[in-house]
């Protein structure tokens, strides 16, 4: 057993869920460069903070979608099969999937998250204002392979993957995803992804440095967790937010930076911090249309139509499934 697995063996932690958790950071921070991964910033404050960046007047990605989806909402619907079975990858906010239920007539929607609560609050919600549509939920990691649930085995599929979600992955990690979720569709599917498009930087940068701090402590939050779920001891004055653009790889990068040298322990195990040593805790990549087209060629599938905003700030792609 190495060090981290007996700090581990020895931490007597509640459950599966914040044992993973322990793992994935102490492997992450023992990384050089330090990383953690952005799928934890989502507790129930980082889950307000994040709506609460939705509503900055810096971040255009939510209100951009939004706005596609509400505007091209009846043109989505034309290409769509009547009596489908609408498959969500990640359920968040219902806001952008009842848009599409209101455009098309669905026989099904299949909303798959780990957090099996949530999605049950969020059915119910559904149940009331869509009394026909059969809603069947599904407690699964959307990026590894999962069943359907038999009671849509028959009907036509679509999938739905909006938010910019995909750009959290690596460019191959997105692609692998986009071919699993066309194994899990089967032939003949749709998959309708939004995708946060590159543009000036002035307005990428803004857009994760608000000038009201937001994303700053969503980042930081994340340190908070760790303190409180790992018993860490992660002090929050001596990390500062960044976010900068990385041309190269097209991919806003976000930081926690140490102002100082210092030493933080968490389960048994001390990490030491450099002076202006960055912790990477996010990647969010933009993709041109063409570069989204690519990515989605080598995962079995071609687009059928992309709808942007007339600023071009955001795309939506309509993906049919090509093999
Ligand atoms: C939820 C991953 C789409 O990358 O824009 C917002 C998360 N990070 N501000 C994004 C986020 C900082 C967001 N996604």
């Amino acid at each position: 057993m190495n060090v981290h697995a007996s700090a581990l063996a020895e931490a007597h932690l509640p459950d599966e869920q914040t044992t993973a958790f322990a793992r994935d950071t102490i492997g992450d921070l023992s990384q050089q460069p330090k990383k953690l991964s952005p799928k934890y910033f989502y507790d129930a404050t980082g889950s307000e903070l994040f709506e609460a960046i939705t509503r900055l007047p810096e971040y255009y990605p939510t209100r951009t979608e939004l706005s596609i989806l509400r505007e091209r909402g009846s043109e989505i619907a034309k290409i769509i099969p009547e009596h489908a079975a609408l498959v969500e990858f990640g359920a968040g906010a219902t806001t952008k999937v009842r848009l599409l239920l209101k455009h098309c007539r669905f026989a099904a929607y299949v909303p798959v998250d780990i957090s099996g609560d949530f999605l049950q609050e969020q059915a119910n919600g559904l149940r009331r204002d869509f009394p026909s549509l059969g809603i069947h939920p599904v407690a699964a990691d959307f990026t590894a392979p999962f069943e359907l649930p038999s009671a849509v085995a028959s009907l036509p599929k679509v999938g739905f993957f909006p938010g910019s979600t995909i750009g959290n992955f690596e460019p191959h990690e997105a692609q692998a995803f986009l071919r699993s979720a066309r194994e899990i569709l089967g032939r003949g599917a749709l998959m309708i992804v939004g995708a946060d498009l590159e543009k000036d930087e002035r307005v990428l940068h803004d857009a994760y440095n608000d000038a009201a701090g937001v994303t700053a402590r969503f980042n930081l939050n994340v340190l908070v967790r760790i303190n409180r779920e790992l018993g860490a001891n992660f002090d929050l004055s001596a990390f500062i937010h960044r976010a900068i653009y990385n041309r190269e790889q097209h991919r806003i990068e976000m930081h926690l930076i140490s102002r100082k040298s210092q030493t933080v322990r968490m389960l048994g195990t001390s990490f030491s911090f450099r002076p202006g040593e960055s912790i990477h805790t996010e990647n969010s990549y933009k993709y041109s249309l063409e570069r989204f087209s690519a990515l989605a060629r080598g995962a079995g599938w071609r687009v059928r139509e992309s709808w942007t905003d007339a600023a071009r700030m955001f795309s939506v792609h309509a993906l049919v499934t090509s093999e």
